[in-house]
């Protein structure tokens, strides 16, 4: 089973506003909401591909109980426990005549240690050796700097593979417990080892930096519409980015960990992982908002991908 942690989730609020104005009354054209928070996104993304997650984390409030019955009615299998306080709602204004995207965030609620230990306690008596768990996102108010610490170590030591998709900080902390895969950008890769890296050669000489300071098996650096990179301890494959029509590249980086998920747990080759993975955040990008691209779209796309070793 692959089992999706979002300990920060929140509920995605998109509105149309055609000329968004700052001082003034706006009127909203065109609404919608959806669950969000990172790992949320990748269990969505999970269903489309054919494979099953449990969604787990911290929710609370209206907001936390509007989200659990969206993933219901979404036939998603979740498991969240409730915190006092409200999940956040994070409002996004879309603007289609100035071409403005702004986003408002809730600063969300607070957690406790003994909340997160419960959550913890609980997904650890569920974890067995054929286990995948996927930690991804922020954290909440409250959570120590290295929640991810704590939990990828309690999760490995369970037997899963951990698959962590963090940033800074949390993602530094996350890396000191070996995690199975990470799944930084090139960004996100740069700011860990303090420089920039752009050539796919600079990008893979820091993954095998990290693979072999932390004992991480293997990292996807992602590279926005420049594709990706696949480092593992016998090979490094370079992926293409697929030249797509772009909807919202919100949630691509999602929706690959998703098919790295869904890959591993198949045992499909480097190769396979590759096409999947890759098809998938195109598809993904094609979508507005955080919509999971439909299974046929990403399937078309898998004969497309171009890719070589490095
Ligand atoms: N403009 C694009 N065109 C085609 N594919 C894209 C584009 N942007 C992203 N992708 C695909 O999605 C993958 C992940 O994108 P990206 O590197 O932007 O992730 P990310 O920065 O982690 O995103 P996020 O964390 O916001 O979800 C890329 O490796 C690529 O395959
Ligand atoms: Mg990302």
């Amino acid at each position: 089973m692959i089992y999706t942690v979002t300990l920060n989730p929140a509920l995605d609020k998109t509105v149309e506003i055609p000329s968004f104005t700052v001082d003034s009354v706006n009127r909203i054209v065109k609404m919608r909401t959806d669950p969000g928070g990172k790992g949320i996104n990748v269990s969505k993304v999970i269903d489309k591909l054919g494979g099953k997650s449990i969604a787990t984390g911290v929710l609370g409030g209206s907001t936390g109980t509007a989200i659990q019955s969206a993933l219901e009615e979404m036939k998603l299998e979740s498991s969240f426990l409730f915190a006092e306080g409200e999940t956040r709602t994070n409002l996004k204004v879309v603007d289609p005549e100035r071409h403005t995207n702004t986003d408002i965030n809730e600063p969300g609620l607070t957690v406790t240690d003994e909340l997160l230990n419960s959550l913890l306690k609980e997904l650890l008596e569920k974890l067995g050796e054929e286990d995948i768990v996927v930690l991804s996102g922020s954290l909440p108010k409250g959570a120590p700097k290295d929640t991810y610490y704590t939990w990828v170590k309690a999760c490995r030591d369970a037997g899963a593979r951990v698959i962590l998709d963090a940033d800074g900080e949390l993602l530094a902390e996350g890396l000191k417990a070996s995690p199975y895969l990470i799944k930084p950008n090139n960004h996100e890769l740069s700011g860990l080892l303090g420089q920039t890296l752009e050539t796919p050669k600079e990008l893979e000489h820091a993954a095998k930096t990290l693979m072999s300071q932390y004992g991480i098996e293997k990292i996807v650096v992602s590279m926005g519409g420049e594709g990706a990179l696949y480092v593992t301890g016998e090979k490094t494959i370079y992926a293409e980015g697929l030249k797509v029509p772009v909807g919202s590249t919100v949630g691509a980086g999602d929706s690959v960990v998703a098919a790295l998920a869904v890959a591993e747990e198949r045992g499909l080759t480097l190769e396979e992982t590759v096409r999947l993975s890759t098809a998938t955040g195109a598809a993904n990008v094609m979508c507005s908002g955080t919509q999971a691209a439909e299974y046929d779209v990403i399937q078309g796309l898998i004969p497309k991908v171009v890719f070589s070793s490095l």
